[in-house]
């Protein structure tokens, strides 16, 4: 019997592409090639199924050109890549890698809120620099953790779990924003206080932005909502490039109106915007998050599970648009 056709979009682990080889003829990307939105279109006009990743835009154009497409099945738990309306009118099921990589990406929100309040980049390049001299009692001097004021702009499973380690593991007094307010019981699991969006930018010491990218979080943070920060305040962003606009946080940063950034994401990345890379109170990284060898498996095995689950089973683990189907 011919076995259905799948296209791999991007280099995975061997033992994915030997996974989804029992089940599927796969045409996989192992070399890594970049291609071109024409060439995506002309590799998935004959699949049904697509595992592709969060560089991959899967738009009406895309689903034009695959009459046959079923399902897509993105390996990350952020899908602003795919147009997902456009895909239920054409009844393709999105899929994405959900609750593996919370407590992996909420760690490595804490890694860039420590290595920013705490100047750890700075002090390295200073040191690699030789400039370490001596003892100087300002030297590289940032701002406490342990019972400050932690805010969380998007209260979803990663910001709760930014939360959780924020008020366990530090004694922070942790406060957020949400589009809908946490139940009583979550709000004191995670000890985690609801306020305005004003009073959140105000207030915070260290905010750390967690909320999904869309048109409606375009620019959530501009040059109006940092000039409400405290000069003293750090910002992370392990959420979506678009989030903040990075023009005007990097004025913001040059001009100290706030006191450093942590930065894993960026607008149009892996573009990074010139001004940020010659700031040196901001720590950069390229979009790694969730970039531990286990969680980076354990999100290639749920895309691969999606797609074998749908196609092979008759049911996807983790829809987006179960709507899709109806
Ligand atoms: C990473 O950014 C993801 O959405 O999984």
């Amino acid at each position: 019997m011919k076995k259905t056709k799948i296209l791999v979009a991007r280099a995975i682990f061997p033992e994915i592409i030997g996974r989804l080889e029992q089940y599927f003829d796969v045409e996989h990307n192992q070399a890594d090639e970049p291609w071109s939105k024409q060439q995506l279109a002309d590799k998935l006009r004959d699949k049904v199924g697509a595992f592709t990743t969060g560089a991959e835009r899967i738009d009406a154009d895309a689903l034009a050109a695959a009459p046959q497409l079923k399902i897509c099945a993105n390996m990350a738990v952020g899908y602003n890549n795919f147009d997902v309306p456009a895909m239920t009118a054409r009844q393709v099921l999105a899929t994405n890698t959900p609750d593996v990589l919370t407590e992996t990406t909420a760690d490595f929100g804490f890694a860039l809120l420590m290595a920013t309040a705490r100047r750890v980049a700075e002090g390295e390049h200073y040191l690699r620099a030789g400039k370490w001299k001596r003892w100087a009692y300002d030297m590289l001097a940032g701002s406490d953790i342990h019972g400050s004021t932690l805010g969380i702009l998007g209260m979803g499973r990663i910001g709760q779990g930014i939360a959780r380690r924020g008020a366990h593991g530090f004694g922070m007094n942790v406060i957020y924003h949400n589009r809908s307010r946490l139940t009583p019981e979550i709000e004191a699991q995670v000890k985690a206080r609801y306020v305005s969006k004003e009073e959140l930018l105000k207030t915070a010491d260290h905010l750390v932005l967690v909320l999904p990218y869309s048109p409606a979080s375009h620019h959530v943070i501009g040059a109006a909502e940092l000039a409400l920060m405290k000069p003293t305040a750090n910002l992370v962003n392990i959420a979506r490039g678009g989030i903040v606009d990075d023009a005007a946080l990097a004025l913001a940063l040059r001009d100290k109106r706030i006191a450093a950034a942590g930065l894993d994401v960026f607008e149009g990345e892996p573009k990074v915007h010139p001004d940020l890379l010659t700031v040196p109170n901001v720590v950069l990284t390229p979009h790694i998050a969730s970039a531990t060898v286990p969680t980076r498996k354990a999100m290639a095995n749920l895309a691969a599970d999606n797609l074998i689950g749908f196609l092979v089973h008759g049911k996807a683990l983790t829809p987006l648009n179960p709507e899709a189907l109806n």
